[in-house]
């Protein structure tokens, strides 16, 4: 068996890292093969409940499983990983103003981000997690001025997911049959996902769907499905978030083939998404690395869409630069 390979986790005691801990022990992050060591990142309030989910993972004997730190070090938790998984961040609260979230979670990701340029393994790959994700990951990634861009990615799959699980529904079939879904820009209410380029047994979608539908019931539908989860469950997506992070790191580690994902990555202009913003876009992984799908034609109901949803993003770095935090 191959040397274990270090997987940080911020947020571990939070309800998305119950979520998810169990299966990275398990082998679903990184494969049957992988041995782990899981480094647990909480502040001082959340410590119990990461120490606990700690000895919860000792008890389920994990083979692949090599060791649990728990700390409220971020240096520590960094040490020599190779995969971060930035869950923690500080939740908008009661009165709380956009630019006052932007400020206190640049207090979390500015200091992570320095230390992973510090500490972790030279083959470092980053998903956000914690929101306003894209933004976290654009400080992060400002603070880490050693580590590739590249490598810092926010999670948009979990609204890829569902933008393909809500498809599926629709039509009445298995989620195999759905190719080339696209979820554009910030993972917020803003988003845009995008059926122009999707194929239902090789069928394209607009075929299969009316514009209505599409434009009232779907995207809506897709986008605010968190809210719609907190409504039902009485609290924010957990499992099916883990899930998506689980899905997001084991393509970007094992390559997706000719298959397209969606993920927020550092945007190299495509698509008119300014240089720089990390946004989400149609990509493949190809020899552990992300590439924006090129070449696909934007209509303009997608264009509005995608610049809005762009704009949004703009606006949330200009904020923090304006806060000094980039
Ligand atoms: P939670 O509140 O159950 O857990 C968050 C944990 O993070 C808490 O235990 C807290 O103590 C910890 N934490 C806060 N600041 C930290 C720091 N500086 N360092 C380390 N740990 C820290 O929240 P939950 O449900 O686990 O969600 C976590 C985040 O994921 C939230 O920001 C949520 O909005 C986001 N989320 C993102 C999704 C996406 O698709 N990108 C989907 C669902 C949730």
């Amino acid at each position: 068996m191959s040397t274990p390979v270090t997987v940080a986790v911020t947020g571990a005691g939070g309800q998305i890292g119950y979520a998810l801990l169990f299966r990275i022990a398990s082998g679903q992050l990184l494969g049957p093969d992988v041995p782990v060591r899981l480094r647990l990142l909480e502040i001082p309030a959340g410590l119990g409940a990461a120490e606990g989910t700690a000895l919860e993972l000792q008890d389920g004997a994990f083979p692949l499983l090599h060791g649990v730190d728990v700390t409220d070090d971020p240096r520590a938790a960094f040490d020599g990983a190779s995969v971060a998984l930035l869950v923690g961040a500080r939740p908008r609260t009661a009165g709380m103003e956009r630019a006052d979230l932007l400020e206190a979670n640049g207090g979390i990701f500015g200091p992570q981000g320095a230390a992973l340029n510090d500490v972790a393994a030279d083959d470092l790959r980053v998903l956000v997690v914690g929101n306003p994700a894209n933004t976290n990951a654009l400080i992060a990634s400002a603070h880490a001025p050693d580590i590739p861009a590249e490598r810092f990615t926010a999670m948009t799959r979990l609204d890829h997911n569902r933008a393909v699980a809500q498809l599926a529904a629709k039509l009445g079939v298995p989620v195999h049959a759905i190719e080339g879904v696209i979820v554009w820009g910030n993972h917020s209410a803003s988003q845009y996902p995008d059926l122009s380029h999707a194929t239902v047994n090789g069928r394209p979608a607009t075929e299969l769907v009316d514009e209505d539908w599409l434009a009232d019931e779907y995207i809506p539908r897709v986008a605010k499905r968190g809210a719609e989860i907190i409504a039902v469950r009485g609290s924010s997506s957990a499992a099916s978030a883990a899930s998506a992070a689980i899905d997001h790191v084991r393509d970007w580690v094992d390559g997706t083939g000719d298959r397209w994902t969606s993920a927020a990555v550092v945007s190299d202009g495509s698509y008119g998404v300014p240089e720089g913003l990390i946004s989400s876009f149609p990509v493949r992984s190809v020899d552990g690395r992300w590439e924006i799908v090129q070449g696909l034609t934007i209509d303009a109901f997608s264009r509005e869409r995608i610049d809005a949803s762009v704009a949004e993003l703009v606006a949330e770095r200009d904020a923090v630069r304006a806060l000094g935090l980039l």
